[in-house]
């Protein structure tokens, strides 16, 4: 059935984009070409907050942990969460940063491949009905039947290179089963091959950067693996990048979780530029760890195994929320360039 469609006019400026009542401003925005500000698009981070000036919304979870009650007194929404249910006027400083290279869509799509990679992650391979264009270390989102809410999965194939327009039909995905989560149970315990589900991306500014000269640091944690294995996968076939070395270090806390490193070997020329480093923080002192694998957290790794030369690499890292605050802290003590560390925390 189709949906009615409202005018979303930002205050103060000429801009306006369209906005279907099943749609969210911010995804509605970025289709359009606005760059309205966003991080993790699942109403956990706070960075889509706007002001409603005029018109009426509607929330798609009313109580999402980004707003604050300070907040929802003072009329902010967050755009990942709000519809439209007529005309909206709203107060939004948009940023260039945010400009979608390629503007998401929705599209419906089938499962048709999934594979075991530890005891608690797996890959699932998606077939999308309309090509989903994107660059590598980006996400999508996933809505599957019966779960309140999408959940955000970064691919883990390779994205598309500068100069390139035309998307792909597969989108890859690595996810951790967590406990008592609910999207991630239904991915693992319920979906077949052959069942649907409705997929809406590109989202995420971790993506490769292919103009820059710098060397490259990959650092994934936990479930992290999927983006940094794509950034990785597009270094290593982007012609525009031959010769660049590629460090790439996955945190576990237990032994068992350790992975990523048969997606690598298979590059070509992994061999002779890129190196792999486990690091395990979860393991007790008696516990006799593989040859070549570290103990401790990968942010203190990190550190200790490159110092001041972080400053001249191009750092990626995803994961959970405390790494990335560890290892931000790390980067920024260390005076590495904040605009060469690109990240997206999973919430
Ligand atoms: C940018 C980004 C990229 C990510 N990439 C990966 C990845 O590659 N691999 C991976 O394993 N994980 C990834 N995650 C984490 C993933 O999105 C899920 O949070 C995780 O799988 C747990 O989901 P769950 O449904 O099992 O847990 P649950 O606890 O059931 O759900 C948690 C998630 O669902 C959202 N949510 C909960 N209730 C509602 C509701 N009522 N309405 C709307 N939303 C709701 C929350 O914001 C939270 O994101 C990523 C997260 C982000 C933000
Ligand atoms: S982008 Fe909306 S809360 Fe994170």
């Amino acid at each position: 059935m189709s949906q009615a469609v409202h005018t979303i006019q930002l205050a103060g400026t000429d801009q306006s984009f369209p906005c279907a009542e099943n749609d969210t401003l911010l995804r509605a925005a970025l289709r359009n070409g606005i760059a309205f500000p966003y991080e993790c698009n699942v109403g956990s981070c706070g960075n889509c907050k706007f002001e409603l000036l005029e018109g009426v919304m509607a929330s798609c979870w009313p109580e999402a942990p980004g707003l604050s009650d300070k907040d929802r007194a003072r009329n902010r929404g967050l755009g990942c969460q709000s519809r439209p249910t007529g005309p909206l006027q709203i107060k939004l400083r948009t940023s260039d940063k945010y400009a979608p290279q390629f503007p998401p869509v929705r599209t419906p799509a089938k499962l048709i491949a999934s594979r075991v990679i530890t005891h608690d992650l797996s890959e699932f391979t998606f077939q999308t009905d309309a090509p989903m264009p994107f660059l590598s270390g980006q996400y999508a989102l996933i809505q599957m039947d019966g779960i309140a809410g999408p959940r955000a999965y970064s691919m883990s194939n390779v994205g598309l290179f500068s100069g390139e327009s035309q998307g792909g039909n597969l989108i890859e995905v690595q996810v951790r089963r967590v406990p008592g989560g609910q999207g991630s149970a239904h991915l693992f315990d319920h979906l077949k091959p052959g069942d649907r589900v409705e997929i809406d991306g590109p989202y995420g500014m971790a993506y490769l950067r292919e103009n820059i000269e710098r060397d490259i640091l990959c650092i994934a944690g936990g479930s992290g693996l999927a983006p940094m294995v794509s950034i990785a996968r597009g270094t290593f076939s982007s012609p525009r990048m031959a010769g660049r070395k590629l460090s790439f270090f996955y945190g576990a806390r237990a032994i068992q979780d350790v992975c990523g490193l048969d997606m690598l070997t298979t590059l070509p020329q992994w061999q002779e530029r890129g190196t792999y480093q486990a690091v395990v923080s979860g393991a007790n002192e008696e516990e006799h760890l593989p040859e070549g694998y570290l103990r401790g957290f990968v942010h203190d790794a990190v550190a200790q195994t490159y110092g001041d030369r972080l400053q001249q690499m191009e750092i990626y890292f995803a994961g959970p929320a405390m790494m990335g605050q560890s290892l931000l802290k790390t980067l920024i003590d260390l005076k590495v360039p904040m605009d060469q560390v690109h990240f997206d925390q999973f919430y």
